[in-house]
């Protein structure tokens, strides 16, 4: 947790209308004083308590006894942004169900192509209803766009008044949410009743206050079939050598849960843990050493792992100011064929990066049903006026985190934790691969 972060969230004022929602008296509302600890272990639990002596702590999401807005005058808008992702579809159908049925909130505008469709000049608005969102939750990507990067804030908020706008759902990662809070300060600024709801979405899983983003298991189970694939390659081979590139930019979570998914890696190369080639204990010998001993090797590398072997400079940024990393599968592959070849050690590598194709699949059944809690939380906190906010999950339990608190914040796999621990006995890679290395403060 980050040195004075603050888990409070902010609304657009007192919540005075009774929720008569169509299940409302069957509700198990939630207040806003019911939390989720950050620690849920007392051993980790320091003492520090916040202003109202509490320890530090989520609001819980869920309905509302008192609500903000009217649901039959409301007016709501959804937009997904950045990479795909299974569910994304899934949490807008979720979203608008629970508007329409449950809210009696009937004017709901779908944004196309993210945060682009709230340009001044765009036309990429549709209606969304019950009929339009029936049977998106099977099929994957967004069938409301997506875009990288996004127009001044102002003219974002200005579209948004233009549109009379209440509430404003977001389905993004981490830069999108951040991209949320400024709407949600610009909107607070102007003085306007306008609810900012962010849904927390990437393959990455790299979220921080979010131990599971939508799409994170469905995409980790289509990255373990791949690394099945390179074993069995590297197995129809003399010195078979399987190498998988996952999605993974500052997180090895995929790779990492893929590999123990899979039971059949022998190297998980993410991007916390730097690793060396050359040396007695770098990548080459000890690829070697397992060639020699089981005559096939499987290695596992996400996307943004080894990037010390390319010049920072040479790397491009994408429209969302992120720098591409280098491309460390296609390295990899470079430079162990010529390596063995060097050594006069003759291997079979067989190289698979199935990036947008795991990107691009329907959620599975446990994402769909996930989807759909999210969505239901966000429309639940967007009815009760609060903002600036995204839906979280800590510890099993859907919370609200505020979206300020993402600031300066990666979240990335503890290299000291039984996780990773349990990824270094599965594989039986040693902890530092590379003697020059330095791994984990
Ligand atoms: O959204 C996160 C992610 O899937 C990363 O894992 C990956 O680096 C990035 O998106 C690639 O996105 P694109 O090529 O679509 O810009």
């Amino acid at each position: 947790m980050k040195k004075g972060v603050s888990f409070e969230i902010e609304s657009l004022g007192d919540t005075v209308i009774p929720n008569t929602a169509s299940t409302a008296s069957y509700f198990k509302f939630h207040s806003d004083s019911e939390r989720v600890l950050y620690h849920h272990l007392l051993s980790k639990f320091q003492g520090e308590v916040d202003e109202q002596g509490l320890p530090a702590g989520f609001e819980v999401a869920g309905p509302r006894e008192n609500i903000f807005f009217q649901g039959e005058k409301c007016r709501a808008a959804i937009l997904t942004c950045g990479g795909l992702c299974p569910g994304l579809n899934a949490v807008i159908r979720g979203i608008v169900l629970q508007l329409w049925y449950f809210y009696h909130c009937k004017q709901i505008f779908g944004v196309r192509y993210g945060y682009n469709g709230l340009r001044n000049d765009s036309e990429e608005i549709v209606k969304l209803n019950p009929d339009w969102v029936r049977d998106i939750h099977s099929v994957g990507g967004t069938m409301l766009g997506t875009s990288r990067g996004a127009p001044p804030v102002d003219e974002m908020v200005n579209k948004l008044e233009a549109l009379k706008v209440d509430m404003l759902f977001i389905i993004g990662g981490d830069g999108s949410m951040r991209g949320g809070h400024a709407i949600w300060q610009e909107v607070r600024r102007r003085g306007l009743q306008l609810a900012v709801i962010g849904v927390p979405k990437t393959i990455d899983n790299d979220i921080p206050y979010v131990h599971r983003s939508f799409g994170y298991e469905t995409a980790v189970k289509e990255a373990a079939k791949v690394v099945n694939a390179a074993h069995v390659e590297s197995r129809g081979a003399p010195y078979g050598i399987g190498l998988v590139k996952l999605m993974g930019r500052y997180s090895g979570y995929i790779t990492a849960n893929a590999v123990l998914a899979s039971g059949n890696a022998d190297f998980c190369l993410i991007p916390e843990s730097p690793f060396e080639l050359e040396g007695d204990n770098g990548l080459f010998a000890l690829v070697k050493e397992r060639l020699r001993r089981r005559r096939q090797v499987v290695i596992v590398v996400a996307e943004g792992a080894g990037q010390q072997f390319f010049r920072r400079e040479e790397l491009i940024k994408d429209a969302s100011g992120n720098t591409k990393p280098g491309d460390i599968g296609a390295y990899l592959r470079d430079r162990l064929n010529t390596h063995f070849l060097d050594v006069g050690f003759p291997v079979t590598l067989k190289y698979i990066d199935p990036s947008y194709i795991i990107r691009s699949t329907p959620p599975n059944f446990s994402d769909k049903i996930y989807c759909d809690h999210l969505a239901r939380a966000a429309a639940h906190a967007a009815m009760a006026g609060k903002g600036g906010m995204l839906i979280g999950n800590w510890h099993g339990h859907l919370t609200h985190v505020p979206m300020s608190a993402l600031e300066g914040e990666v979240r990335q796999v503890d290299l000291q934790s039984d996780f990773w621990f349990s990824v270094l006995e599965n594989t039986r890679q040693p902890y530092i691969i590379g003697p020059s290395v330095c791994v984990a403060d």
